[in-house]
C-alpha cells in the first residue's frame, strides 16, 4: 500500500463507499442488484484493504463497520422521546365501519355527502418494532419498543442489517429535502420466510436439532444477542412505517412543498434510503380499506415475510393530530387483523394411528382451536423423535401453527404452564393429568407386537390380520390415482372392513348388492352406483394396479417407471433385486421392498384373485425412453389440473429431462399452473421459458 498517498486513498475510499452503498440499496430496497456478488465482494475487500492501511480514514458509517467484533457486556435502557404506542384491533368489516363513524364524529363531519377520509393502508408486519435514531443523517442508536416507554439499546445488532442505512442520503437530485438534524424512524425488523426456512433446515441438522418456532421469534432472538456476529448471520430486514422530527412539529415546517400526509412522509423517507413496504396504498373511505385488506390477505402466502393484518391510518397528519390518542393507542389508526396462523391449545391425548404398511404414527388430540381460519382438533406428531424434540407430554399447553393450507403442526410446548405442573394445568382442563408419551408395545388395532424399524419408526407386525392396515390398504387401493373406485370412500371402507366383508383388496370384487344393502345407511341407488363403479374399475392399467397394491415406497412415479421398464406384471414379479435396481429411480432399499412384496405368498394370492375376479390390466406399452429433452432441467410449480405432479415428473423424465425443485439460470423450462408464486417470478426475472399445463400436454403428445 506504499504506492498510494493518503489523498488518493481518501478519494478511492469515498468512491468505493458510494458504490457499495448504491449496490446495497439496489439490493435491499429494490431487490434489483446490478452486479454479481463476486464484483460486490471485490469492492468490499478493496475498501477493507484501504481502511486497514489508513485507519485514520475509517468512519462509523463505512459499510465495513456493520459488524463489531466484540460482544456487549449487557444492554442499556433507552427512554423513548415519544412513547411507542400500539394499535387498536378490529377483526371484521363492521368494526372497521365503526372506526370510520367514530372518526367522522370526532371531526364533527356530519354532512353525509362529505368526501370520506383518505387512508394510508399498509401490511401489518409480524416482526419486532424498533426505533432508529439518526443525527445529522447518521444512525446513532437503535432501540426495541420495550414497554413502549423504555426499550433496550440494540444498535450493535441493528447495524448489521443490510437494509437499514447507516447514513441517510439526499441522493443526487437537488430538489430532495435535506435530512433533518435529528430524525427518529420507526418500523419493523423481520426475518424473511425463505431465510427462516433455510436457517431451520440447518438447525435441524445441527447436534441438538433445535429449530426456531417462527420468523418473528427468530428475529427477536437475534436482536437480543449481545454478540452482533449472530445477528449478522441471520436473514433480517426492515420496513419503515413512521418517523418523528424532534424540535419541530413534525415535517410540516421542514418544507411546505412536502405533502403533510403520512404517505408523503413515507415517500420522503424512501428517498433518503429507508426501505418502504411495496404493498402500501392510499385509498379513500373504509370500504376501499376493506378491499385493500382482502387483496392483501389473498396475497399473504406469496409474500416472503409474515404479516398478521393490514394497518389503516388516517393519511392527513393534521387530522391525525386533531383525533389524538387514547392511553395506549392512537384514534387515527387501526389494525385489521387476519386470522391468526398460530394459536395455543392443550394436548388432551396422544393416540397412535396405524398406516397402510403398519407404521405407527403418534397423533395429538387437541382441545379444538381456531387457527389459520379453521378449527383444528388433531395434529400429527410424525414420530417419537418429534415428541422428544418438543419435550411433549399429554396435558401440555402447545403452540399450534397452520399457515396457508399446510397441515397443522405443533411447533413448541409452552414452557411455564407445563413446568408449573398440575396447578397451572388444572385450570386449563381438569380432566387431563400430565402424562409422558411412550410407544405402545402392541398394535392398538390388532394387538400384534410393535417392532422398531430403523432409527425412528415403529411398525405393527400384524400385516393383513390388522384391521387398521386393511382399512388403509383398501382406502389406498380405491383412491383416485389407483383403481379410482368412485364412492368407495373412507366411511364405507370402515364399514366393509369392520363387517369383515373385505379382508384383502381383491374382496372388493366379490361384493354383491345383498352385501351392500346390509350396511347401515346404504340405499338401493347407492348400492347400484357403487357396484357399477367397482365394475368400471375392473379394466385398469398396470401403473394404477402397481400403485394401488401399496408396495412400500412405491408411489405413482415409481409405479409408472416399473410398468414402463418391465411392461408386464409377470416380468416384474420375476425380476430379482439386481434387475429391479436397473429401473430409473429405484435404489437398493426400494428394490428390496418390491422383491419382498412379490415373494410373499399372500400377495401372490391377492393378485391371482384379482385376475379371477375379472380385473384386467393390459401390457404396458414400454415407451422407449427418448432423449428429446436430454440434458435439460425442468421445474414444475403451481397446481396441475389434468395430471399429478408425479405423473408430469415421470413423463418429463421419460423424455430424458431432469426435474428440479428450484429455478436457476440453468433451468430450461418452467411449467407453471394456477397458484404459482416465487418460482414463476424467479423464472420471469431470469428470462427462463415458462409454459402452462396445456403446453406440457402438447409437448408430451
Ligand atoms: S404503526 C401508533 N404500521 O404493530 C401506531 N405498526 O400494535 C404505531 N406494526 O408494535 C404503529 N406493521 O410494531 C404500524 N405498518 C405498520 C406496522 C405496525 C407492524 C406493529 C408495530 C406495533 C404493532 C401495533
Amino acid at each position: 500500500m506504499a504506492d498510494i498517498s493518503p489523498e488518493h486513498a481518501k478519494q478511492e475510499i469515498d468512491s468505493l463507499r458510494r458504490q457499495i452503498n448504491h449496490h446495497n440499496s439496489l439490493y435491499h430496497q429494490f431487490s434489483a442488484p446490478e452486479i454479481p456478488d463476486v464484483d460486490y465482494d471485490r469492492l468490499f475487500d478493496r475498501l477493507v484493504e484501504l481502511e486497514t492501511a489508513f485507519p485514520q480514514l475509517l468512519t462509523p458509517d463505512s459499510p465495513t463497520q456493520r459488524v463489531g467484533d466484540k460482544p456487549l457486556a449487557g444492554f442499556t435502557q433507552v427512554k423513548h422521546d415519544v412513547p411507542m404506542m400500539s394499535l387498536a384491533k378490529v377483526f371484521n368489516d363492521s368494526d372497521l365501519a365503526d372506526f370510520e363513524t367514530r372518526i367522522l364524529k370526532r371531526l364533527e363531519i356530519e354532512d353525509e355527502d362529505a368526501e370520506p377520509p383518505v387512508y394510508s393502508c399498509e401490511p401489518k408486519i409480524d416482526g419486532v418494532a424498533v426505533s432508529l435514531l439518526y443525527e445529522q443523517g447518521l444512525l446513532v442508536r437503535a432501540a426495541t419498543r420495550g414497554d413502549g416507554v423504555t426499550g433496550e439499546d440494540i444498535t450493535h445488532n441493528v447495524r448489521t442489517i443490510g437494509s437499514i442505512p447507516l447514513r441517510l442520503g439526499t441522493g443526487d437530485s437537488p430538489e430532495r429535502l435535506e435530512v433533518p438534524d435529528r430524525l427518529e424512524v420507526r418500523g419493523e425488523i423481520y426475518m424473511t420466510r425463505s431465510g427462516f426456512a433455510a436457517m431451520n433446515e440447518e438447525a435441524e441438522r445441527s447436534e441438538d436439532g433445535r429449530t426456531f418456532v417462527n420468523p418473528r421469534n427468530a428475529a427477536s432472538g437475534a436482536l437480543r444477542q449481545l454478540d452482533p456476529r449472530i445477528a449478522a448471520k441471520r436473514p433480517l430486514r426492515f420496513f419503515t412505517y413512521s418517523a418523528l422530527v424532534k424540535g419541530t412539529e413534525g415535517f410540516s415546517e421542514l418544507n411546505p412543498s412536502v405533502p403533510f400526509t403520512h404517505s408523503g412522509i413515507l415517500e420522503l423517507l424512501g428517498q433518503w434510503g429507508l426501505p418502504l413496504n411495496p404493498e402500501r396504498a392510499v385509498v379513500s373511505g373504509y370500504q376501499a380499506c376493506l378491499a385493500y385488506a382482502n387483496q392483501l390477505l389473498a396475497k399473504r402466502d406469496q409474500l416472503d415475510y409474515e404479516i398478521d393484518g393490514a394497518v389503516i391510518k388516517v393519511d392527513n397528519i393534521r387530522l391525525q393530530n386533531e383525533l389524538g390518542s387514547n392511553a395506549r393507542t392512537p384514534r387515527w389508526a387501526m389494525a385489521y387483523k387476519f386470522p391468526a396462523e398460530e394459536a395455543s391449545t392443550t394436548v388432551n391425548d396422544v393416540e397412535f394411528q396405524v398406516g397402510r404398511t403398519g407404521t405407527i404414527t403418534p397423533v395429538a388430540r387437541l382441545e379444538p382451536v381456531f387457527v389459520g381460519g379453521v378449527t383444528v382438533s388433531n395434529a400429527t406428531l410424525h414420530n417419537m423423535d418429534e415428541i422428544e424434540r418438543l419435550g411433549l407430554r399429554i396435558g401440555d399447553r402447545v403452540i399450534l401453527r397452520r399457515a396457508g393450507d399446510v397441515i397443522p403442526k405443533i411447533v413448541s410446548v409452552v414452557k411455564g404452564t407445563s413446568l408449573k405442573g398440575t396447578e397451572g394445568f388444572t385450570e386449563l382442563n381438569p380432566s387431563v393429568p400430565f402424562t409422558e408419551i411412550t410407544m405402545l408395545s402392541t398394535c392398538p388395532a390388532c394387538d400384534s407386537p410393535v417392532e422398531k424399524d430403523g432409527d425412528v419408526l415403529y411398525r405393527c407386525t400384524g400385516g393383513l390380520i390388522c384391521p387398521a392396515q386393511r382399512k388403509e390398504s383398501l382406502r389406498h387401493f380405491c383412491s383416485r390415482a389407483a383403481l379410482d373406485i368412485e364412492g368407495l370412500g373412507e366411511k364405507l371402507v370402515e364399514q366393509l372392513v369392520d363387517a369383515d366383508m373385505v379382508k384383502t383388496v381383491a374382496d372388493v370384487f366379490t361384493l354383491n348388492k345383498e352385501d351392500l344393502l346390509s350396511l347401515e345407511r346404504m340405499g338401493e341407488k347407492s348400492a347400484d352406483n357403487l357396484l357399477a363403479a367397482i365394475d368400471k374399475s375392473r379394466s385398469t392399467t398396470l401403473p394404477r394396479l402397481l400403485y394401488g397394491l401399496g408396495i412400500r415406497e412405491v408411489g405413482e412415479a415409481t409405479a409408472l417407471s416399473l410398468a414402463t421398464h418391465f411392461g408386464s406384471l409377470e416380468k416384474l414379479m420375476q425380476a430379482d433385486q439386481e434387475a429391479l435396481e436397473q429401473v430409473a429411480d429405484v435404489g437398493p432399499i426400494m428394490a428390496e421392498h418390491i422383491a419382498h412384496f412379490f415373494a410373499n405368498e399372500e400377495n401372490d394370492k391377492v393378485i391371482a384373485q384379482l385376475r379371477e375376479r375379472g380385473v384386467t390390466w393390459p401390457e404396458h406399452q414400454a415407451q422407449s425412453v427418448s432423449d428429446e429433452l436430454a440434458g435439460q432441467t425442468w421445474v414444475l410449480t403451481g397446481t396441475l389440473e389434468t395430471m399429478t405432479r408425479d405423473e408430469a415428473r415421470a413423463a418429463l423424465q421419460a423424455l430424458g429431462a431432469k426435474v428440479s425443485g428450484s429455478v436457476s439460470k440453468k433451468t430450461s423450462c418452467v411449467v407453471a399452473g394456477p397458484g404459482a408464486g416465487s418460482k414463476l417470478d424467479k423464472a420471469n426475472e431470469l428470462g427462463v421459458k415458462v409454459i402452462d399445463e396445456q403446453g406440457l400436454i402438447d409437448l408430451l403428445s
